[in-house]
């Protein structure tokens, strides 16, 4: 596996290559579409998904577009691509990279996407791993702290949530030590942030808390998460107080103004409807951000003329 061709983990970024996609995100927003268009003129992206999205298929399917590419999808592999017939991802990324010049990979297995790129003649690109990591979605949460907060060395940031499985939360938080973000944990115990993680992240973790409530006063930037049910073989065994870790009217009086809120969505009850009007509430705009960042992923691995 060629490090620089596939985007398999968060690891393999350094601060001067994020900045320098980020200013191509930059320009990614302004850009005219019809100039867009010759960015990658002919180049064809496949998306294999053997989990369920929104967000990272469609947002990479319309940079792709916009980029004047064309795309070929599955967004249910496990029922409609040879998985079904007990072909083994190996065979598949092997024949798929025959047929396309980059590939676009979901799958439910972590490290299933460092497999894919070992067998593929073109770019592998994770779009999450099972609850490994999610690389890309980590970059566009940074570039949307970068928008809107600054400098993310300066920032607190508090992950809430599923921290055991929340594959974005894993390639965030490494994205972040990076920058030296002193970053803080809410979650109920059964949920915790990896072990491996947390001997990684070391000084940098402020605190773990088991309320939102005891720590929101003091956050720049909360990042909240959903429980990702489908990995757990018996989600109903998984008991604890969700309220513990949602954004209700009253926690709401504590943040401070300056505070921005961030999801990576799909949310369920960890925030309320009526919040979506709130100037903090930056979640939308973090999934709109997607796009252009994908565009310049996508230019960066691409594009023979991209430096
Ligand atoms: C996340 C994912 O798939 O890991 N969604 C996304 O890509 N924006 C988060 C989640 O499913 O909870």
């Amino acid at each position: 596996m060629t490090s620089s061709k596939h985007i398999i983990s968060v690891q393999q970024f350094d601060q001067e290559r994020i900045a320098s996609l980020f200013k191509r995100a930059d320009v990614m927003r302004r850009i005219d579409r019809r100039d867009a268009r010759e960015i990658l003129r002919g180049s064809i992206m496949m998306a294999i998904f053997y989990e369920a999205s929104t967000r990272t298929r469609f947002s990479f399917e319309s940079a792709m577009i916009r980029l004047g590419g064309s795309v070929i999808t599955t967004e249910n592999a496990r029922e409609f691509s040879s998985a079904q017939k007990g072909e083994k991802l190996s065979d598949s990324i092997r024949v798929l990279s025959c047929y396309g010049d980059v590939i676009v990979l979901r799958h439910f297995d972590k490290g299933s996407t460092k497999i894919a790129a070992l067998y593929s003649s073109v770019p592998v690109i994770s779009g999450g791993d099972g609850p490994g990591e999610h690389p890309t979605q980590a970059l566009l949460d940074l570039y949307t702290i970068f928008l809107e907060r600054g400098n993310p060395s300066a920032q607190h940031v508090v992950f809430v949530g599923d921290l055991r499985y929340g594959r974005t939360v894993h390639s965030l938080a490494r994205l972040l030590a990076m920058y030296k973000t002193r970053m803080s944990f809410v979650s109920p115990e059964i949920l915790a942030l990896p072990e491996e993680l947390r001997t990684e992240l070391g000084e940098l973790i402020l605190g773990e808390y088991r309320s939102l409530a005891d720590v929101i006063n003091h956050a720049d930037v909360i990042y909240m998460t959903r429980v990702q049910k489908e990995r757990f073989s018996n989600p109903d065994a998984v008991a604890f107080n969700g309220q513990d870790y949602a954004l209700t009217f009253e926690l709401v009086n504590f943040m401070e103004e300056h505070t921005i809120v961030l999801h990576p969505l799909p949310r369920n009850e960890e925030i309320p409807d009526w919040f979506d009007n709130d100037p903090s509430a930056a979640y939308f705009r973090q999934a709109q951000n997607g796009l252009y960042v994908r565009m310049a992923i996508l230019e960066e691995l691409l594009n023979p003329f991209h430096k």
